[in-house]
Order: structure tokens, then sequence, then C-alpha cells
């Protein structure tokens, strides 16, 4: 599993935000046994990254790189271009209303997509959790705050405006989620390469990544931090 040979894909047309690439990289290897094989969900997939990345580099049978703001007709496409249509099945949906049966998923990943969903009650219970079979493994990294009250700091409001109610801590991650669910065991870290992740996208030159660094530069830095879930249900 190397990292380095993905660097083709650090670039604006395929990165939506910090590198999305190098954050899974770091999931899969805190947590090996996560992805087993059979049937894995990529919730929130963008430009489906990530979704190569599982099928070429994990024992996935098949991908489900599912996205809404990003169609199914272009992640099919790229999907064709990488020749792994045979692993690779693009979906466009909302997380709200997901086509899939309960139990349908060995393991369920989120790279920096689960907040703008996932922020809502009952969500996870009701929505994520019963599509995964038992014995099933969930991860997820997401941009969030080191604490709950930076939340409402000026720079942040600044910055994410609304949204900044979707930034949270790796306590309130967990304490959210296992609120909600039981029979299930959380281990949350934060990215040990958050500068890096964020250097990449700057260095893609997207208008939004100078936005982010001009506030990163400003004293943003100290206030974000990448969430890392790791949640087990047991069987
Ligand atoms: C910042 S982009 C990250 C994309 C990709 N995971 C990556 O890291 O490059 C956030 C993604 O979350 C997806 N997303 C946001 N809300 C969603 C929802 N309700 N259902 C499904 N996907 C959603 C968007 O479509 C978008 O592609």
């Amino acid at each position: 599993m190397n990292i380095n040979s993905y660097k083709a894909f650090f670039t604006k047309e395929y990165l939506m935000g910090p590198n999305s690439l190098k954050l899974l990289h770091e999931l899969i290897t805190n947590a090996p046994d996560a992805i087993p094989g059979g049937y894995v969900l990529d919730l929130g997939c963008g430009t489906g990254v990530t979704s190569l990345f599982l099928a070429k580099e994990t024992r996935a049978e098949k991908v489900f790189a599912t996205d809404l703001w990003v169609d199914a007709t272009s992640n099919w496409q790229r999907a064709q271009s990488w020749e792994q249509q045979h692993k690779l099945i693009p979906i466009h949906a909302d997380a709200h209303t997901l086509p899939f049966a309960n139990g349908f998923f060995q393991s369920i990943v989120s790279v920096d997509a689960y907040h703008y969903f996932g922020c809502e009650e009952g969500l996870f219970a009701s929505k994520i959790l019963p599509l995964l079979a038992p014995g099933g493994s969930i991860l997820l990294a997401m941009p969030g705050i080191r604490d709950e009250a930076m939340q409402s700091a000026p720079l942040m409001q600044e910055w994410a405006g609304e949204e900044a109610a979707l930034f949270h801590s790796p306590a309130w991650w967990v304490q959210h989620l296992t609120s909600e669910a039981e029979g299930i065991a959380i281990k949350a870290y934060e990215s040990a390469h958050f500068q890096e992740v964020w250097e990449d996208w700057f260095a893609t030159g997207h208008e939004y990544a100078m936005n982010d660094k001009a506030f990163i530069d400003r004293g943003l830095r100290d206030m974000l931090t990448f969430v890392m879930l790791e949640v087990r249900m047991s069987r």
C-alpha cells in the first residue's frame, strides 16, 4: 500500500479538500482488519479517488462509490478510465435516503464528508449503522475542532459561517455516536498528518484551497484537527 503511487491524484481535478487519500491510508494503516472483504460503502466519495484506493489496496470485493454533489456518470467514466469497472459501482444518492439493504456492507468508509450529514440527531442509528453487517466496521475521517468552545470563535465563524456548526471535537463525536447506538465500540484519535494533508490541498492551487490557507495562516491551524473514528459493531 504505497501512498506515493497515488501522487497523480493530488490535484484539483480529484481532491475536494485536504488530501483524502492520505487520510484514508492512515485510517486503514491503523485498522488493517477493518476491510476484510465483502462490500464496502464509500460514503461521500466525491470524485471517487478514495473508492479507487479501496478497490486496489484492500480486499474489498466491490466498492459502492456513493456521492451527492458528484454525479454517478462522471464517477463511472473515471472507474472505466482506471480499469476498475469490475469493482467500482458509482451511485448518486443522499446519505438520508441510501438505496441499500440493511446488513449489506462489511465496511463503511467516509472521508471528509460525514460531518455534512452525520451531526444530525438519529441519522447514525437509523440510516447508517443498519447498513452494516454483523461484525462490520466503519472508518471515518472528518475535519473537526480541538475543543467544542472553538466552534464559536470569531475566526471559525468567519471561515465556515453556518457550517461551523458541523465541526466538533473527537470527544463530541464519540458521545454523539455512542449515545444513539448500542453494541458498538469506538476508537477516536486525531490524524497524525494534519499539516501534510492541508499542505497537499493548498498545493493544488484550487481557489477554495487558497482561501482555506489564508485562514489557516491567520490562526485556524491552532483550532482545527482531523477527527479519525473507528467504529466496530459487535457480532
Ligand atoms: C469535501 S467533499 C469530499 C469528497 C471526498 N470524500 C474527498 O475527500 O475527496 C464532501 C463530499 O460529501 C458529499 N456529501 C455531502 N452531503 C452529502 C449527503 N447528504 N449525502 C451524500 N454525500 C454527501 C458531497 O457530495 C461531497 O462530495
